[in-house]
């Protein structure tokens, strides 16, 4: 099993060294955009994918081969499933709960919900939805009906540019996140800034380090075998520097999610995205 496993590895990477086109960033091809705001510190905004070899974007550019698909497919299935006490399915309720439609919301979460009073995260608006307007239990984050709503609600934003706001009501909630972006945390004293702001582009350990954007969540990973969301990747980045994780739906990891998430503004969605 081992054996065949490799050897499949093998000749996938074969393929790729052959189409190899250029990207990882530093060999100059990547997608680079502008900021859309001036208050961005980025002078150029580029996804996570140019940072990955090319084994990693060719599994996520082939719908066929993206492991993340399974998950999307699923979401896809109980996004029209009834449940809860009212008869009702998310997509009979999605539009009026959250007051856009789904591919609207794929590019605009995190965001300020007036049924809320607060800034959440797409994962908080679908439980929102369900509690409120069908009656039914929240899920559980990181589980797979969690995963597979939150992945198939981004992928109907797919290729379209992220816009989230960060003005009015959602402006307490941005310079939050600003504020923990910034902050050295844990025993190696360390902020995101220190990896994804001064050093994309270099090397840490086998990793080019990236600018740390969102746009590809929920992602599937190699390391995970299968795939989590931007909260996971937030405990991991957390774990790796020992500083204490928060716990999933933090309302400080919303504030993150939200400053990152703006950050990236103008880049597109590619849910679900690929990485090692
Ligand atoms: C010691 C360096 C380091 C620090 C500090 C760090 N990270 Fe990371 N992070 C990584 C590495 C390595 C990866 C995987 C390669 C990459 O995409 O940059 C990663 C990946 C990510 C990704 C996934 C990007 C993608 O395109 O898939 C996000 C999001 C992220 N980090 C957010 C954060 C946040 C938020 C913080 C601060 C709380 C943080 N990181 C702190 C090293 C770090």
């Amino acid at each position: 099993m081992r054996n065949i496993m490799y050897a499949a590895v093998g000749l996938m990477m074969t393929t790729a060294t052959a189409m190899a086109a250029g990207t990882p960033y530093h060999e100059g091809s990547a997608t680079i955009i502008e900021p859309t705001d001036e208050r961005n510190p980025l002078a150029e905004v580029v996804s996570g994918i140019d940072f990955r070899k090319s084994m990693i974007r060719e599994m996520q550019e082939d719908e066929f081969s993206n492991p993340g698909m399974i998950v999307v497919d699923y979401g896809a299935e109980i996004w029209e499933q009834v449940d809860g006490t009212a008869g009702k399915s998310l997509s009979d309720v999605w539009e009026s709960c959250a007051g856009m439609d789904a591919a609207t919301a794929a590019v605009s979460y995190p965001r300020y919900h007036d049924g809320a009073g607060k800034v959440i995260s797409l994962e908080q608006q679908i439980n929102y939805c369900r509690e409120t307007a069908m009656g039914a239990e929240p899920y559980k984050w990181e589980k797979a009906d969690m995963l597979g709503m939150t992945a198939f609600i981004r992928y109907q934003g797919n290729g379209e540019a992220i816009n989230v706001s960060i003005d009015g009501p959602a402006a307490a909630t941005y310079e939050r996140g600003k504020e923990l972006y910034y902050q050295r945390v844990g025993q190696l004293d360390m902020s995101c800034a220190h990896c994804h702001e001064d050093n994309y582009g270099n090397y840490i350990r086998a990793d080019m380090l990236s600018q740390g954007h969102i746009n590809g969540f929920p992602t599937y990973r190699v390391k995970w075998n299968g795939v989590g969301s931007t909260h996971r990747r937030f405990r991991g980045c957390n774990g790796n520097i020992r500083a204490t994780k928060l716990a999933y739906g933090h309302e400080d990891y919303v504030a993150l999610e939200l400053y990152l998430a703006w950050r990236g503004n103008g880049l597109t969605v590619e849910t679900p995205a690929v990485r090692q």
